[in-house]
């Protein structure tokens, strides 16, 4: 009998985990790079959702990702067993938020006016503030304080990119070069994301993977923009301050909050240490571009998108998400994933999630 009865709920318990992603929840914030379709009704240039966009996403729909397919959080969610990816915040529906939320915006940075010669975008206060309102409705679909759910969500923060390019490197429109060295830009924007990521704590949220920034200075968009051949030095030097002391800031948060475990995922060490296959063509982009350096409406990309590293001026493809994914959630080196990869963070004590 005894026998019977733990087979019954040993099948229960198989049953339940096969069913389920390894985390119960998934919240998403950030710009372009991880954005599904929260500028579509905003009034902005920085949106994706029109053709060529989504040219290789299921049906060939342009949802707002500024890509051919998947970003590298649908990359995340799907390593996670999440059945589909993590909804933006302007189509969120019921019970899904559950789930989780994508709260990504194009143009958007850690600083409210980063991005505006483009129009409106959710910056990252803003995105915050969404999270708030989501977290309240999330407080009545769960038993007990909220912050006993939210501590076993993933939080990926992906973010910072256009603070540089579309607000530092953009002097005509923006008086902070103006106004702050590299060095002391880097410090107003680490005390600003030092203070959102604190926020984000202290609604419960534990498991919190922070992307640092890639080669600003080897986007196309900007090689073009300072009629260069090769990286814009200057840019990647300024990135580079910002990722130097996000990598303490991390630490930081690490070492004074109780419990928290934040892990810093550097796109500057991958691209040094696993550079893209030689037969990837990162000189020039697959779609055609429009002035703004994004892609053309209803222009033919290339042909095989996997053979390209941008899409457009600014965003990777399906392949490059993909291979950044890949490295976040399971690289074992450190200077990749630091202290650990997003699988290992969703396999700590609070990712044991208990399924309601
Ligand atoms: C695009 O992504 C979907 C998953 O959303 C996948 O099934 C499909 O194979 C991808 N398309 C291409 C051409 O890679
Ligand atoms: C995805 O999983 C959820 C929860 O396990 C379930 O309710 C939903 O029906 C599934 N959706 C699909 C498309 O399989
Ligand atoms: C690049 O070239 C264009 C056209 O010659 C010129 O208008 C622009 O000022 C140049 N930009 C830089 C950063 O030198
Ligand atoms: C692409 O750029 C690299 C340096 O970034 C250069 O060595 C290479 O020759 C370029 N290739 C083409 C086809 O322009």
């Amino acid at each position: 009998m005894l026998k019977i009865i733990v087979f019954i709920i040993f099948m229960v318990r198989a049953v339940l985990v096969k069913g389920e992603p390894k985390v119960p929840c998934f919240f998403i914030f950030g710009d372009s790079l991880s954005e599904v379709g929260n500028n579509n009704n905003l009034v902005t240039m920085a949106k994706a959702n029109y053709p060529p966009y989504g040219v290789d996403f299921p049906g060939g729909v342009p949802t707002g990702r500024f890509t051919n397919n998947r970003t590298i959080e649908d990359y995340i969610s799907t390593y996670l067993g999440f059945n589909k990816s993590i909804a933006p915040y302007r189509d969120q529906m019921g019970q899904d938020i559950l789930r989780g939320v994508n709260f990504a915006s194009g143009s958007a940075g850690i600083l409210m006016e980063t991005g505006s010669q483009l129009g409106d975008r959710i910056w990252l206060d803003r995105q915050i503030r969404n999270y708030m309102m989501t977290i309240l409705r999330i407080q009545f679909m769960v038993f007990g304080p909220v912050s006993n759910y939210l501590n076993k969500c993933l939080y990926t923060v992906n973010i910072g990119s256009n603070d540089y390019l579309n607000n530092y490197f953009m002097p005509q429109y923006y008086p902070s070069q103006r106004l702050y060295t590299p060095d002391q830009y880097a410090n107003l924007l680490i005390s600003r994301y030092r203070s959102q990521l604190r926020t984000l704590y202290n609604t419960g949220a534990r498991m919190v993977a922070i992307f640092g920034l890639g080669n600003l200075g080897c986007v196309p968009s900007q090689i073009m923009r300072n009629n260069a051949t090769d990286c814009v030095d200057e840019i990647n030097q300024a990135a580079n301050l910002f990722n130097t002391k996000l990598e303490s800031l991390v630490d930081e948060l690490n070492a004074r909050l109780p419990g928290a475990q934040f892990t810093l995922i550097s796109l500057s060490a991958l691209q040094a240490l696993s550079p893209l296959p030689e037969a990837i063509n990162s000189n020039s982009t697959c779609c055609t571009l429009r002035s703004d350096f994004q892609c053309e409406p209803n222009s033919t990309p290339c042909a095989n998108r996997d053979l390209y590293a941008f899409f457009d001026g600014f965003h990777p493809t399906d392949v490059v998400n993909e291979a950044v994914a890949e490295a976040a959630y399971s690289s074992p080196d450190r200077r990749i994933a630091n202290p650990m990869n997003i699988n290992e963070l969703t396999s700590s004590q609070q990712g044991k999630a208990t399924y309601y």
